[in-house]
């Protein structure tokens, strides 16, 4: 994903005492990779512009170029290579007077051969150094060399910084309540670029959920690689989320990312008790055969997966899920991968992030197991999995052509602005004529067609939505 900040604006300016030469420029911030990246970048612009810095969407205007960076794949590091020898190339024309940073995974990664082997940068900060970014910026600005922190923490969780949020006015929000995983999935390079676990004090993001109500936003998602590690004193992830959704009941609570072995029954319970808290999980799986989940170091059989679906299901009729799968990982036979496929057939995903394995330097995988699966078997494998999943994503929306659901309205739609797009609780995009609606309204959505992405649907006229409520009604009456 790339994310660029819109104008934040020029600020009116620090104190005097934390003007700095360099503050007198201007940032331009490119965002790559997951939710919490574009969450860090919001830390990022809130750092900046206490100490001056103005923030601006267009790089040509731009004295400060700064890319956050993901190292999770192969080709996420080589989009943002790419993006560095562009603005090298700039730096080159402007005779030096362009600064060039790297922040997050990629920095904490690469940081030598950035620095040195390509002189590619003037700055290198990882995802817990960026409290240091204004001394960073001003020491390579005063000195010509670069300057580098990429010290992880058991601590930052950077609870009390405001982040500056691009979509002002918005609709939706992200807040991060912890940082770092200490799970150590075998493919995965994110402990190693992002450090220990830590939770983010409950307060302080109860504080910053009431601001954001406040703000007028009416849907939060509470980002964490592991969510449900989340630990503050006697708050859990599933105490967290209760204390979230009775700030205001008209506000959606969604959250990012859970994990399989740590999914409990009290935090099933909580999204069928608490209506706002959204009847939705991302529960990635991975694959589909034991053997493999074993190699990959995940903590759970496919067995004990589909017993976790089957329990949510139970408890939560009707609950919307997706996935995450990565194809080709080391040894993973033909008979293994029709594994990973059954399961999708079993589970039937309204959504999945679907991936090629991807060797990263020093995880377990990388140490222990070969990289063996030839490139055009894990793509062709990938092929397999995405067309399976658009089959069953499809199908699944055709179910909902007739129903009616409570739509928080995002935005115009991409295509039209006679059109307006939302989501429904359960996570799935709407496209429907706007009909007076407005940004950020629950609306009433009848769904009347659908592609294997998108649902497509007429907002239900006030008079056919009382009367629907009142057979709503009648019908609890009877069944009582
Ligand atoms: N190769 C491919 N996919 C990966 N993921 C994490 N590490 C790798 C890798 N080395 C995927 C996993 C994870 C998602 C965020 O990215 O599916 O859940
Ligand atoms: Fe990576 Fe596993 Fe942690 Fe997710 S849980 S960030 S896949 S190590």
């Amino acid at each position: 994903m790339l994310y660029n900040f819109p104008i934040a604006g020029q600020p009116d300016g620090p104190p005097e005492t934390l003007r700095t030469p360099s503050a007198a420029r201007q940032v331009y911030l490119e965002t790559y990779g997951c939710q919490m990246n574009v969450s860090d970048s919001e830390i990022v612009a809130s750092v900046l512009q206490e100490h001056g810095y103005g923030l601006t969407t267009d790089a040509s205007r731009a004295d400060i170029v700064l890319i956050n960076t993901c190292a999770i794949r192969e080709n996420a590091e080589q989009k943002v290579r790419r993006r560095l020898e562009y603005f090298r190339a700039r730096k080159r024309k402007t005779q030096g007077a362009l600064s060039i940073g790297v922040l997050g995974c990629m920095a904490e990664r690469l940081r030598h051969k950035l620095l040195e082997q390509e002189q590619l940068v003037d700055l290198v900060a990882g995802p817990d150094a960026y409290r240091d970014l204004p001394r960073l910026l001003e020491a390579s600005y005063e000195s010509g060399q670069a300057a580098i922190n990429v010290q992880l923490s058991r601590e930052e969780t950077y609870a009390d910084i405001a982040p500056v949020r691009p979509n002002a006015g918005g609709v939706t929000a992200f807040v991060s309540i912890m940082r770092g995983c200490d799970n150590m999935c075998a493919f995965c390079v994110v402990p190693f670029t992002r450090g220990r676990e830590r939770s983010r004090p409950a307060t302080s993001i109860l504080d910053e959920c009431q601001q954001l109500i406040d703000a007028g936003y009416n849907e939060v998602t509470l980002l964490g690689q592991n969510v449900n590690s989340y630990r503050d004193g006697n708050v859990n992830f599933a105490e967290l989320l209760v204390r979230v959704s009775m700030l205001s009941p008209t506000l959606r609570i969604r959250y990012s990312t859970s994990h399989p072995k740590d999914c409990t029954d009290e935090l099933l319970h909580v999204h069928w008790e608490r209506p706002n808290v959204c009847n939705y999980i991302h529960l990635p799986v991975q694959h589909g055969n034991t053997q493999v989940l074993r190699r990959m170091r995940r903590g759970y059989t496919a067995n004990h997966y589909l017993g976790l679906i089957d329990r949510a299901r139970t408890l939560c009729p009707g609950i919307s899920l997706s996935t995450d799968i990565i194809t080709g990982f080391c040894d993973e036979t033909e008979a293994e991968h029709q594994d990973t496929l059954a399961l999708m057939e079993a589970v039937r995903y309204d959504h999945a992030y679907m991936f090629m394995y991807s060797e990263r330097p020093d995880t377990y995988a990388a140490r222990k197991y070969e990289d063996n699966v030839p490139p055009e078997v894990k793509k062709r494998r990938l092929t397999e999995v995405i067309t399976l999943q658009n089959r069953i994503a499809l199908e699944n929306n055709r179910k909902e052509v007739g129903c009616t659901h409570t739509v928080l309205v995002e935005g115009r739609s991409r295509r039209s602005a006679a059109q307006l797009r939302g989501r429904t609780d359960s996570n799935k995009m709407v496209v429907f004529d706007r009909h007076g609606a407005a940004k950020g309204q629950y609306v009433r959505v009848r769904i009347t067609g659908c592609t294997s992405a998108t649902l497509l649907g007429e907002r239900v006229p006030a008079q056919r939505r009382l009367a629907t409520h009142m057979r709503e009604a009648g019908t609890l009456l009877t069944a009582a």
